[in-house]
C-alpha cells in the first residue's frame, strides 16, 4: 500500500523533474530601478571592532564556562572582518553585477549605553555608505537583525513596555544621521523568526522561553516597528521604509486530514500574518486550537495598541519577503499542536528544503494578504561545495520572472527587487561558521580571502539577461 505521503512525494518529484527553464524564456527586461542585490548583517560579518563587546551576542558567545552554545565554540570576534575590509566586499558586489547591498547596523555599537550614542561608529557607517553610493550600489539598511545592546536586555528586552521607546530613540538617531546617505530602510529583519528563537523557545539571547513571552515580545516589536517607521518618514519624507519579514510556506501533510489542514492554517496565521496585520490594525492576536478528547480548546492571546499611539502614521512603503522554509504540517495533540516535516526539493547543508514553486507560491500568498510593493529581501542556500546554489539561483529568478509577468498560478505581482542571501560566507548564529551561504567563499584559514564561487558568475549572468547594461 502506498501512503498519501508517498503519492505526495511522487507528485513533488515529478514536478521537480519536469521543471525546465524555457529556452525562449519568459525573461523580459527589468526596469532600470529594479534592485539586484545581496544581503548580509552587521553581527554576522563586521567583527567586534567598533564596540561589539557591548552586545548580547558577544556575551552569549563568551560564556563564563567552557561550554559554548555555538557550533565548534565559534564566535564572531573577527568574523569576516567586514568592518575593515568593506572595500573588498563592495568591489565583490560590484563584480557580481549588483546595484544594491543590504546591510544592518549594530545597535550595540551605535548606542552602547542607554541614550549615549557613538559618533565615531556613525562616521564609519557614513563612510561605508558613501563609498557604496560612489560605486553605484544603493544601500538598504536594517535597524535590527537579531542583536541588542546588553543594557537593552538588562532593562527587560522586548518584554518591557518601554522597549518600543528605546528602539524609537535609536531609530530617530539613525534617521537623523544617515538619511542623507541612505533612503531605503527597514525596521526589523524577520521579527517573528527572531521572537520564536529568542522568546518562544529561548535558544538565543535574551533566552526568555515561553509562549506568553513570545506574544509579549511580538506585541512590543509591532509597537517598535510603527514608531520607527514614523521616525524615518518624519526625518525625511523621501525615506522608503519597510520590514523584511521571514515568511514560511506551510502545507498540510495530508490534505484530507482535518487536523493537518487546520494546523497548517493556524500556524501560517501566527507565523506569517498576525504580526504584520497588527502593524496595520493595532490588534495582535495569536489563536490556535488545542485538540482535546471531548472538546477542542481555543488558545488565544490578544492585545490592542493604545489608540493614542495608533494615531501615528506608520504605513510602510514596501514589504520584504525573506524566504527559506517550506514544510508540511501535521496536527498533533501535543501542547503545541504542530509538527513540521520537510518537503522534498533542493536541500541545503542545514537540512532546509525548497520545492521548486515554493518562492512563487509564498510571494503570491503574501500579495494576497498585503497590498504593498514587494521586495525579495532574502533567499539563499547553505551549500559549501556550491553544487546546488547555481540551480537554486536560476530557479529563484525563474520564479521572479513568473511573479512579475504572471503565470498559470496568478496575475503579475509588483516585485521590485531581489537580494540573495548572502554576498559572503559569514557567522551563522548558533551554527557558527559551519554553513556556507556566500556567493563568495571565505577562506577562514587563509587570511579571510574572498574567493568568488561559480554561483557569483551565474547570478551575474542571470542579472545581465534581465537587466543588460544600458548607456
Ligand atoms: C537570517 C540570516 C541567516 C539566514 C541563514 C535568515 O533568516 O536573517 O541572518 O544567516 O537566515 O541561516
Amino acid at each position: 500500500m502506498y501512503s498519501m505521503r508517498t503519492f505526495l512525494f511522487i507528485g513533488i518529484f515529478l514536478s521537480i523533474v519536469t521543471i525546465n527553464f524555457p529556452a525562449h524564456s519568459q525573461t523580459k527586461q527589468y526596469p532600470k530601478s529594479f534592485l539586484w542585490g545581496a544581503a548580509f548583517s552587521a553581527h554576522q560579518t563586521e567583527g567586534v571592532t567598533g564596540g561589539g563587546e557591548n552586545g548580547d551576542w558577544y556575551q552569549f558567545e563568551h560564556p563564563a564556562t567552557e561550554n559554548s552554545p555555538i557550533a565548534n565554540g565559534d564566535n564572531a570576534d573577527l568574523s569576516i572582518d567586514h568592518w575593515n575590509r568593506y572595500e573588498d566586499d563592495l568591489q565583490a558586489a560590484k563584480s557580481t553585477g549588483l546595484n544594491t547591498i543590504r546591510i544592518s547596523l549594530s545597535w550595540e555599537k551605535i548606542e552602547p549605553q542607554p541614550g549615549i550614542f557613538n559618533s565615531e561608529v556613525m562616521a564609519h557607517y557614513k563612510t561605508v555608505l558613501k563609498r557604496m553610493r560612489e560605486l553605484g550600489l544603493r544601500p538598504m539598511i536594517s535597524l535590527h537583525h537579531f542583536t541588542h545592546p546588553i543594557w537593552f536586555n538588562q532593562n527587560g528586552g522586548w518584554l518591557s513596555a518601554q522597549s518600543p521607546e528605546y528602539f524609537a530613540r535609536y531609530a530617530q538617531y539613525v534617521a537623523q544621521n544617515l538619511s542623507d546617505v541612505c533612503g531605503l530602510w527597514m525596521t526589523f529583519n524577520d521579527p517573528m523568526g527572531f521572537i520564536h528563537l529568542a522568546y518562544v523557545n529561548g535558544e538565543i539571547p535574551p533566552h526568555k522561553k515561553g509562549l506568553s513571552n513570545g506574544f509579549e515580545a511580538a506585541f512590543n516589536t509591532v509597537r517598535a516597528h510603527r514608531l520607527a517607521v514614523y521616525a524615518f518618514h518624519k526625518a525625511r519624507s523621501t525615506n522608503n521604509v519597510g520590514v523584511a519579514y521571514g515568511f514560511k510556506l506551510f502545507d498540510p501533510f495530508d490534505l484530507k486530514n482535518e487536523q493537518d489542514v487546520r494546523a497548517a492554517k493556524e500556524l501560517s496565521e501566527i507565523s506569517n500574518w498576525a504580526w504584520l496585520r497588527a502593524t496595520e490594525t493595532g490588534h495582535l492576536e495569536f489563536r490556535y486550537t488545542q485538540p482535546g478528547i471531548i472538546w477542542d480548546k481555543q488558545i488565544i492571546f490578544q492585545r490592542n495598541i493604545l489608540t493614542s499611539e495608533m494615531i501615528l502614521h506608520a504605513k510602510i512603503d514596501w514589504l520584504g519577503v525573506n524566504f527559506y522554509d517550506h514544510s508540511l504540517v501535521r496536527g498533533t495533540t501535543k501542547p503545541i499542536p504542530f509538527e513540521l516535516i520537510n518537503t522534498q526539493g533542493l536541500e541545503g547543508d542545514n537540512g532546509s528544503t525548497l520545492a521548486p514553486q515554493a518562492l512563487e507560491k509564498i510571494t503570491r500568498l503574501v500579495a494576497k494578504h498585503f497590498n504593498y510593493p514587494l521586495i525579495i529581501t532574502e533567499s539563499g542556500l547553505a551549500d559549501s561545495d556550491d553544487s546546488r546554489r547555481p540551480d537554486f539561483i536560476r530557479r529563484n529568478l525563474y520564479a521572479l520572472d513568473r511573479l512579475r509577468n504572471g503565470s498559470e498560478l496568478g496575475d503579475p505581482i509588483d516585485v521590485r527587487g531581489y537580494y540573495h542571501w548572502s554576498l559572503m560566507d559569514s557567522f551563522e548564529w548558533l551554527n557558527g561558521y559551519k554553513y556556507r551561504f556566500g556567493l563568495f567563499e571565505i577562506q577562514y584559514g587563509n587570511n579571510l580571502k574572498r574567493v568568488p564561487r561559480y554561483s557569483a558568475q551565474v547570478y551575474l549572468e542571470e542579472i545581465t539577461k534581465r537587466s543588460p547594461p544600458r548607456y
